[in-house]
């Protein structure tokens, strides 16, 4: 049974969700010298394990959409707060009128299992995704897209080979806002680890 309570304000519906990973989405077309491009893109979202598949939406008007669109493929950059001016501004300016990665001194790389798109040398993370589905869902259409490459630097890995993304400093978006992760509240199954187990995970969180 539900209750109506008075400390609420409702709102029409809308994507509310947060946060959200706000990221930095590289593509370039397949034409011999054609200039790479960043989208930044706040509608993205893991979506399948195996195969490992995320997706991102984006709008038919952005310049990307068509360069994504041709090609068939796109990467996913994860980034820090360092980079957070840079996510800004490749999502208030358009490729059509601006070298992103040269404003933004960015470089591009070779992404794994991929032709045309380059990851952002830059930035900490990057999934390397091959378009495998383009649902037209009105405002935006949804890339789904094949994980086939990942790369993760090398400074974000334990001795014993563990990878500590939480200390890369990554950006959420909150409505309109960015925020760095910083502070680890816990770890997958944290509320029912043996005490031993959990005070040994939580110091390597918080060295
Ligand atoms: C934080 C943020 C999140 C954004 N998320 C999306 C998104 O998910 N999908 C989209 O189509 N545009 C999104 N945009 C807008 C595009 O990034 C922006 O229109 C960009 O200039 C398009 O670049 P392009 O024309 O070079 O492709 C976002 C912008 C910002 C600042």
């Amino acid at each position: 049974m539900c209750h109506a309570v008075e400390n609420f304000r409702t709102f029409d519906p809308c994507t509310l969700l947060s946060p959200v990973p706000a990221v930095m989405v590289s593509c370039r077309g397949k034409a011999d010298g054609e200039r790479p491009n960043i989208i930044t893109v706040a509608w993205a979202g893991t979506v399948n394990s195996d195969p490992p598949m995320v997706s991102v939406s984006v709008r038919k008007s952005r310049y990307s959409h068509g360069i994504i669109r041709e090609s068939g493929e796109f990467v996913v950059n994860l980034v820090d707060a360092a980079h957070c001016e840079a996510l800004d501004f490749c999502g208030v300016r358009s490729g059509r009128e601006v070298d992103k990665f040269d404003r933004c001194h960015l470089t591009p790389m070779p992404a794994v299992g991929l032709s045309h798109a380059p990851a952002i040398a830059q930035c900490p993370a990057y999934l390397a995704c091959k378009v495998r589905q383009v649902l037209e869902l009105g405002s935006h259409d949804l890339f789904l897209g094949e994980v086939v490459g990942v790369q993760v630097r090398e400074d974000l890995f334990d001795e014993d080979g563990s990878l500590h993304l939480e200390r890369a400093g990554l950006v959420a978006y909150n409505h309109g806002v960015y925020q760095r992760t910083a502070e680890v509240l816990g770890f997958f199954g944290y509320s029912v680890a043996r005490p031993e187990v959990l005070a040994r995970r939580m110091r390597a969180y918080r060295p």
